[in-house]
């Protein structure tokens, strides 16, 4: 073990929380009874937070730790960390992108399919005994399909990659056009909404994309659209996707992120057009695995050289 010491906000992987133990002085912030008072009496002693996507990082936390250089995130996005004051007290933050990009994609694919096929809903209806005494009803493609991005980062390119498989046309919606790529950048989310079959949120979450799905994209995707969130529940605005549904004015969602984890809004739950999953999009051993090593590695390369090696 060095003598680094480090605040861990919360728990990440059992694997991560065990070598992270042996490689530093690391303190577990969440078995404090006090983490206020704790941090009073100890803050000025971390050079450095470690933290989960799904643990909050706060302005009054930070402030309470004035010698730490970095806040290393487990996860790609990095919502949780209030960045502004991360950025104003001069921390470097960290977050673990690309080694999920292909889990994330493959999963927003098999929403898509889901939905537009009825996968969650037919294997209810078979488990019922339906099957003996009727039909489900048609349902739709999805190869040949328009497929609009919300959000082309690493995830959002890796969707347009594998939808090139499908035979979709894609056009992505982002503030700026992404230079080389062959897609068609659409400057406006409710034109790219109009057009597209399949509307898939690929973007970050936090305060600048808060609700950029609104009450008008939804109306724009429409009654034969399909919305996917493999994102952040943040940036739908998830009363009106829960009004659009339950209106009949969007033809179907498929969901990894809600705005109130684990909160699921009631109404979805009845609902045969809706796939609702429990934000596991990064969840395979794989990119598990590769996200437990960025981690270190990020470490490692602030130790070794002063900088995180995957900056935000
Ligand atoms: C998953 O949601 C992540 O941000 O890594």
């Amino acid at each position: 073990m060095t003598h680094h010491r480090l605040l861990q906000i919360g728990p990440i992987t059992p694997a991560l929380d065990a070598k992270l133990a042996t490689l530093y002085d690391i303190h577990p912030l969440w078995q404090e009874a006090k983490p206020a008072a704790f941090l009073a009496e100890h803050g000025t002693e971390f050079e450095g937070v470690v933290t989960h996507l799904r643990h909050a990082c706060p302005a009054e936390l930070l402030a309470a730790l004035p010698q730490a250089k970095f806040i290393v995130n487990f996860g790609v996005g990095y919502d949780k960390i209030d960045l502004a004051a991360a950025r104003q007290q001069g921390l470097q933050v960290a977050n673990t992108p690309k080694v999920l990009d292909g889990c994330v994609a493959d999963l927003a694919f098999g929403l898509m399919l889901d939905v537009a096929r009825g996968l969650s809903a037919t294997d209810r209806f078979v488990r019922r005994g339906d099957w003996k005494t009727s039909q489900r009803p048609l349902m739709t493609r999805v190869y040949g399909k328009r497929l609009g991005l919300l959000g082309f980062g690493g995830i959002g390119q890796t969707i347009a990659r594998r939808a090139s498989g499908f035979d979709m046309d894609v056009r992505y919606h982002s503030r700026k056009p992404v230079a080389g790529s062959a897609h068609t950048h659409m400057a406006s989310l409710i034109e790219l909404a109009q057009w597209a079959d399949f509307l898939v949120v690929a973007c970050v979450g936090g305060p600048s994309t808060r609700h950029l799905v609104s009450r008008e994209v939804l109306d724009a995707l429409g009654p034969q659209g399909i919305l996917v969130n493999i994102a952040r529940g943040t940036v739908v605005d998830e009363v009106a996707l829960v009004a659009a549904l339950g209106e009949g004015r969007l033809g179907g969602a498929g969901l990894d992120v809600f705005e109130n984890e684990p909160h699921v809004p009631a109404p979805l739950l009845g609902l045969d057009n809706v796939v609702l999953l429990s934000h596991i999009a990064g969840f395979t051993r794989e990119s598990r695995r590769d996200m437990e090593q960025l981690v270190c590695d990020n470490l490692a390369s602030y130790f070794a050289c002063g900088k995180v090696l995957t900056p935000v």
